[in-house]
């Protein structure tokens, strides 16, 4: 009989980077993948899944209006817990670094659910930045059995850590995967021109909430001072964010403030920029993927490959140093072309089949 995997995750990131794996787990005539959904976004897990027509199997559906980090982590453990073992899942497949990850892996451990974890070992080396994405992914990866590192720099970073080397598979970036997918698939949003030059910008990560309303007031001067650019912000649904980043940005006629896309339209606007300006992870990755060069709106990354590749810019988040370097980068087109040449550190598109590959030979081992 097939082993059923079950792949728990709850959020955009996790989603588009989810729905290759079990796409690729589906053609294994040893497992049988299902989905759970924590549903900790709502809105914005159902448009990331959209394009890869995957069915879940249950949805926790956990979120709130203004969730707290820990009643949504009290919410989630033993729903989680109670759907392992009902789902009879003989193996759990959580991934990256939200709240969903570590809790489902967490819930999973505690039901002696062997779990493996898709996208481990990225660090950034601060507990604080990414916060608290980089104590996730700590706290995840000290719970699990497997480990399916994106790159050898990931991979270095779970060894450090005590990770068995037979027990880490270097598989390359299942958002490469996802956004090869669904670019090719995507229609472009009305509101993006078809000529002329586009910034994607997102912006939404906790460690920069305090200084997000600066760094829009910011960015709406880079855009009055250049009115032949399109920016295009798809604004996360939370209302802090929202709040935020909107009452600056929102008079400036070249810049197109949207609500969140679904990922193929997305997948679409990404292709069609110039620059994408965020503090997100994954548009790190699909920036590389596209030759799209991507200035980053932190103080570090756990990302560290697309900075040595050279696609991708730190800017810090000091708002107007940080657009002050974005403003000077969009002026300067031999920089911008010359980014976009680096090599994607990220991987080649099969990420998911290679994950799907070892976690064969490791459940064979393990059940
Ligand atoms: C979470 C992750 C973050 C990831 C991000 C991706 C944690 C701690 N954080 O942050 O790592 O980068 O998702 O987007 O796990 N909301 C909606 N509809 C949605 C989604 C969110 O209304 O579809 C609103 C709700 O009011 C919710 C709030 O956004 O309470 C915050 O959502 P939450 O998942 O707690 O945090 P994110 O900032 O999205
Ligand atoms: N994304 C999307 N629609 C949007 C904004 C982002 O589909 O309106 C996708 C984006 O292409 C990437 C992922 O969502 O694949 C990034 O998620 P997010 O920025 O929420 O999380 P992070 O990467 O910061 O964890």
């Amino acid at each position: 009989m097939k082993k059923r995997i079950v792949l728990a995750f709850g959020t955009r990131p996790e989603a588009i980077k989810m729905a290759p794996v079990y796409l690729a787990l589906k053609k294994s005539q040893a497992l049988e993948p299902e989905i759970l959904l924590t549903g900790q976004h709502r809105t914005q897990l159902e448009q990331a899944l959209e394009i890869f027509g995957v069915p879940h199997s249950r949805n926790l559906d956990v979120m709130t209006e203004r969730q707290t980090l820990p009643e949504l982590a009290a919410r989630i453990l033993p729903k989680a817990a109670e759907a392992f073992r009902e789902m009879k899942a003989d193996y759990v497949l959580v991934h990256g670094d939200t709240l969903t990850t570590f809790v489902s892996a967490w819930a999973a451990f505690l039901e002696h659910i062997p779990v493996g974890h898709v996208e481990a070992g990225l660090r950034s080396g601060s507990m604080s930045e990414p916060f608290p994405e980089e104590a996730n992914r700590v706290l995840t990866d000290a719970l699990c059995d497997t480990f399916f590192a994106p790159t050898e720099g990931a991979r270095d970073n779970l060894q450090k850590c005590g990770a068995a080397a037979k027990r880490v598979f270097v598989t390359g970036q299942t958002a490469v995967d996802a956004i090869l997918f669904a670019s090719k698939r995507g229609k472009l949003p009305d509101c993006v021109p078809q000529t002329g030059r586009v910034v994607t910008v997102t912006l939404h990560r906790r460690e920069n909430w305090p200084v997000l309303a600066p760094l829009a007031a910011c960015l709406a001067d880079v855009a009055r001072a250049h009115p032949d650019w399109t920016f295009v912000f798809p604004v996360h649904l939370n209302p802090i964010v929202r709040e935020a980043v909107m009452p600056a940005l929102s008079p400036c006629p070249n810049v197109k403030l949207i609500d969140p896309l679904e990922y193929g339209q997305m997948a679409a606007l990404l292709a069609r920029s110039t620059l994408i300006l965020t503090d997100s992870g994954g548009l790190q990755e699909e920036g590389a993927s596209l030759g799209v060069p991507v200035a980053v709106v932190r103080n570090v990354t756990e990302r560290p490959e697309g900075v040595d590749a050279g696609i991708v810019t730190l800017l810090g988040n000091d708002p107007s140093g940080a657009m002050k370097a974005f403003s000077g980068l969009m002026d300067d087109e031999e920089r911008i072309r010359r980014m976009a040449r680096s090599k994607n550190p990220y991987g080649d598109g099969y990420a998911s089949d290679r994950i799907a590959t070892a976690l064969e030979a490791r459940i064979a081992e393990l059940l």
